[in-house]
């Protein structure tokens, strides 16, 4: 007797391979305190969660430089002499994009369009160079900022991973 073998579907071999179904929009929620120790852990999370994308080496150097930024703000900025908790949304949107959201319950942004000119910042310690947004935009495709004063700032960034460079290490 012979067995004929069925194709697989092209989710079939996905899921074989390890990679992400399109159906499957994986997310992650995290909430962290506003501690500094926590910009370093988000970025590893971030670098884990976005490896099942099968970024370059240079594409997650990005992501978790941006996530950095906006994390930092929440701990510097947004809850400025005080504590809070920061909030992350990762999502898987198809094979090659991952929308992160970063937000926070602090002070919140007067007016963003001038938060987000380069070297713009409201640092008076001489510790901040005022170019966070700068780095989150340059590094991300996509970057949307809504804030209200008193209650709180929301960053949304999305990035599609190319393909067809040399991959690096995960
Ligand atoms: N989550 C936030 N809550 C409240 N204010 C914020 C937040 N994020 C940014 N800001 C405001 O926007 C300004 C610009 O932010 P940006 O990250 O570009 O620069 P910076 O944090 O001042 O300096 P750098 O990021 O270079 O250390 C900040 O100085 C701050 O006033
Ligand atoms: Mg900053």
């Amino acid at each position: 007797m012979t067995t004929t073998k069925k194709p697989m579907t092209e989710t079939a071999e996905k899921r074989k391979s390890g990679r992400p179904p399109e159906n499957l929009k994986n997310e992650l929620r995290l909430e962290l305190p506003s501690n500094s120790i926590n910009e370093g852990i988000a970025r590893s999370i971030v670098s884990v969660f976005v490896s099942q994308l099968d970024p370059t080496f240079e594409e997650l150097a990005d992501i978790k430089c941006a996530v950095s930024e906006a994390v930092t703000n929440c701990i510097v900025h947004a809850y400025r002499d005080t504590h809070g908790t920061i909030y992350i949304t990762l999502k898987i949107l198809d094979e090659k994009t991952v929308r992160i959201e970063i937000r926070d319950r602090g002070c919140g942004i007067e007016d963003i369009k001038t938060a987000m000119q380069p070297l713009y910042t409201t640092d008076s310690e001489g510790e901040r160079s005022g170019m966070g947004f700068t780095v989150m935009e340059s590094f991300m495709d996509r970057l949307f900022v809504v804030s209200s004063l008193g209650r709180g700032t929301k960053i949304t960034m999305v990035k599609t991973l190319g393909d067809g460079r040399i991959r690096g290490i995960k």
